[in-house]
């Protein structure tokens, strides 16, 4: 399905089509006696139907604003009223939307929406005694801007952890930090693309990777993950016939199937990218949230042709509220993301970077760590065992945040929201992780934000739900 729908009282597909393309017209993405992309490329791009795009052709026509060269094509009509600034991004002829943050501000009382941590799993009080440190260690620290790559002494800190973990040498020129790896992505999305290039996604895909690679006019293909990690032939495939610019992934506890993509795949991963030179941006957000055993290391750290990009989130575990990323980019790279964050927003706060250092050096971490992954595992088992009276099917996850739940064929994912939301319950449709919003019979359900207690009731009106409009 493409993102024009229509949708009841709405215009039809072809009227959508012709609208979105005098915009971009008019906005001179084309200019007088250019010539407009072929009804095949504008078909798979928008990805409905050529005939859809001839009938919009068809009115442009009509219209005046295109005239035909024989065998040759549509053309731009001469004297069309388009706008002066010429060489403005036209990013805003494409779709602004962040469904999930949407959903999660449903007011009910059970969210399991939220892929956050429990605030109260989290070492508030710590937090305050670091707050106080760092006032006395800089007490200009809130008079003064950090360098927009970054708090020298943050990445002096991170490159020795990154070379101690990724069995790599990372300098701290290598270094971005970034507010949070939301940033990060809409910085490289900004950064490295420009409307019509292909990106490469997992299907299913983090819903706001989605929403802003789509933002920013990207098409998007995509190839599956299971917990078997990608198809790798069926990968090879698609990259050699759409050559995408960059595959955004994120192949530690996949959100949202809580997928761990195997070592020799990610080898294999990172020749690929050599080959058919496609850069490949490894979202690294819950690396340390393990139950059992530790992950496989990072894509990044089997790379050797400079053809990833890594982003680690310290936010969902250290401090969401600190909203503290680092990027690992290649040199050739850095220059243009850094002036991306100096136009976006000329540095993250100084305060934040200086408190997260103090407390990610601290021994506090790793005994936060230590607790925080049993709570997560008894949590999630709590969420399997109140699940298990369904014949609901899931993986369980080796770590992560999420389950992966499959439905019943009959369940209808759409009712079975509403009919949750009205007993105050909230999760996500798997839809809302599929690029094209194809209907999906999974949903994601979160354990790591309500309590066991209030888990067991959130897991309890939901398989009621279930049952009830069945
Ligand atoms: C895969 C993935 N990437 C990035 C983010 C955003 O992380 P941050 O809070 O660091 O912006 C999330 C948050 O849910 C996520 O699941």
């Amino acid at each position: 399905m493409s993102y024009l729908s229509r949708k009841k009282g709405q215009s039809y597909l072809f009227e959508q089509v012709y609208d979105l393309l005098v915009q971009r017209i008019e906005r001179r993405e084309w200019k007088a006696h250019e010539k407009l992309p072929s009804i095949r490329q504008l078909a798979l791009e928008l990805q409905v139907h050529r005939l859809t795009v001839f009938k919009a052709f068809q009115q442009l026509k009509q219209q005046n604003k295109v005239y035909v060269k024989d065998k040759a094509g549509y053309y731009v009509q001469a004297g069309i009223a388009q706008e002066e600034y010429s060489d403005e991004p036209l990013v805003n002829a494409y779709p602004k939307q962040n469904l999930l943050s949407a959903l999660q501000s449903a007011a009910v009382d059970y969210h399991l929406t939220q892929a956050l941590i429990d605030p109260s799993l989290l070492p508030n009080q710590y937090f305050s005694d670091y707050v106080k440190k760092v006032f006395d260690l800089y007490p200009k620290v809130l008079s003064t801007y950090a360098p927009v790559e970054g708090d020298s002494e943050l990445r002096d800190s991170l490159a020795r952890y990154f070379t101690r973990t990724c069995r790599t040498y990372v300098s701290p020129e290598q270094l971005l930090i970034t507010t949070g790896a939301q940033q990060a992505i809409h910085l490289i999305a900004l950064s490295f693309l420009k409307p019509r290039d292909v990106v490469m996604l997992e299907r299913p895909s983090y819903s706001a990777a989605i929403d802003t690679f789509r933002a920013q006019g990207a098409h998007i293909v995509t190839t599956d993950i299971t917990e078997s990690g990608y198809d790798m032939d069926a990968l090879e495939l698609t990259m050699k016939a759409c050559r995408p610019r960059l595959f955004y992934m994120n192949p530690t506890f996949h959100n949202p199937t809580g997928a761990v993509v195997p070592a020799d795949q990610r080898k294999r991963l990172v020749e690929l990218a050599e080959q058919y030179r496609c850069l490949i941006i490894e979202d690294d957000t819950y690396p340390d949230i393990y139950f059992e055993n530790k992950p496989v290391p990072p894509v990044y750290t089997f790379d050797t042709a400079e053809s990833v990009v890594y982003i680690r989130s310290f936010s969902k575990y250290v401090s969401p509220g600190l909203r503290i990323a680092a990027v690992i980019c290649p040199p050739v790279l850095m220059n243009v993301l850094v002036t991306a964050k100096s136009l976006a927003d000329n540095g993250s706060p100084l305060l934040n970077q200086k408190i997260f250092l103090h407390y990610f050096e601290s021994d506090r971490l790793q005994q936060h760590f230590d607790k925080l992954r049993i709570a997560l595992q008894i949590r999630k088992e709590v969420m399997e065992e109140e699940l298990s009276r369904t014949d609901w099917k899931w993986v369980s996850p080796g770590g992560g945040l999420n389950l992966w739940v499959q439905l019943p064929a009959e369940q209808d994912v759409n009712r079975l929201l509403a009919s949750a939301l009205e007993r105050s319950v909230s999760f996500v449709p798997g839809s809302y992780f599929d690029s094209e919003n194809r209907t999906s019979t999974h949903i994601r359900l979160s354990y790591s934000y309500l309590n066991e207690t209030r888990l067991r009731e959130g897991i309890r009106r939901l398989v009621e739900a279930g049952r009830i409009y069945n």
